[in-house]
């Protein structure tokens, strides 16, 4: 596997490698990164990652400076999934100079996650439209378990008209049901030991829509009560469509149930595609 930091580099190593497959991440892989790096290889010639904590997508009480950084443990886990291209570059590398042009998304962006992480889904454009220019890959992956990004960025490709294929890979999950997740690392063995409740409380929903309840507000009401009631601290449990996170119209039937909840310091995400 090559490593490249620099971005002239990255751009003179991808040069005639015929179809760039590129799956973007911020490091500390688990198996949930590892299958969308599996699934790459059926897309194209040459499958590029990227391992980059980026700052812009984190607000000034988030986790940037402990965000796990294991940067040989993931060369290891690439190399293993052979990841043709790493592209690793320093803050320095990326942003040589502050980053005053952004990508702006829709109001989306200040809802579900955005209501709770201002300017995130900004920094997560701004960062893709980036690494996408530099990379010029033909297909990038992302996974599902960051269900509205994964919506942001493909509506973003779509309306610049990015000649880029957007894939969604499944959510991997332990065998309890917890979605893989770097920071999972967080919780305590109590913690743990509770976290898959929130897989738990979705598949409920899923159920009970999939049965025909169709008051949604009233099973988010209940499944936050749920979590509470454990010692969760619920942002949001909402049932959206899935092609804009927007509420569910009557005749829509392709949802999906999201939600966020804190676990003690520890900020969970899930979703159930309905
Ligand atoms: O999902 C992530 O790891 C990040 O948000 C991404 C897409 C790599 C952008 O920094």
């Amino acid at each position: 596997m090559q490593i490249h930091s620099s971005i002239a580099d990255l751009r003179a190593a991808l040069k005639n490698r015929g179809r760039i497959v590129f799956v973007p991440t911020m490091g500390n892989l688990h198996a949930g990164h590892i299958s969308l790096m599996t699934q790459a290889r059926g897309h194209g010639n040459t499958v590029v990652a990227s391992l980059f904590v980026n700052r812009l997508q984190f607000g000034p009480n988030e986790d940037f400076d402990s965000y796990p950084r294991t940067f040989d443990a993931d060369c290891e886990k690439l190399r293993a999934a052979s990841v043709d291209v790493l592209f690793a570059p320093t803050e320095r590398d990326l942003y040589p100079e502050p980053q005053q042009y952004h990508v702006a998304p829709p109001e989306i962006q200040n809802q579900l996650e955005g209501e709770f992480r201002p300017g995130h889904f900004r920094g997560v454009a701004t960062v893709v439209l980036k690494l996408f220019n530099i990379v010029q890959p033909q297909v990038a992956l992302f996974g599902k378990k960051d269900y509205q990004q994964l919506m942001v960025l493909r509506n973003m490709t779509r309306q610049l008209a990015l000649p880029i294929d957007i894939v969604g890979g499944e959510t991997v999950r332990a065998a309890d049901g917890l979605a893989l997740s770097s920071r999972n690392g967080y919780l305590s063995a109590t913690e743990r030991a509770e976290a898959p409740r929130l897989y738990r409380t979705l598949n409920s929903i899923y159920e009970a829509v999939r049965s025909g309840e169709q008051d949604f507000a009233k099973l988010e009401r209940a499944a936050a009560a749920t979590l509470d009631a454990q010692g969760w601290k619920t942002d949001y449990v909402a049932v959206r469509q899935q092609s804009d996170l927007q509420a569910p119209q009557p005749e829509n039937h392709s949802l999906v149930v999201l939600a966020a909840s804190r676990l003690g310091t520890t900020r969970l995400l899930d979703n159930i595609e309905i």
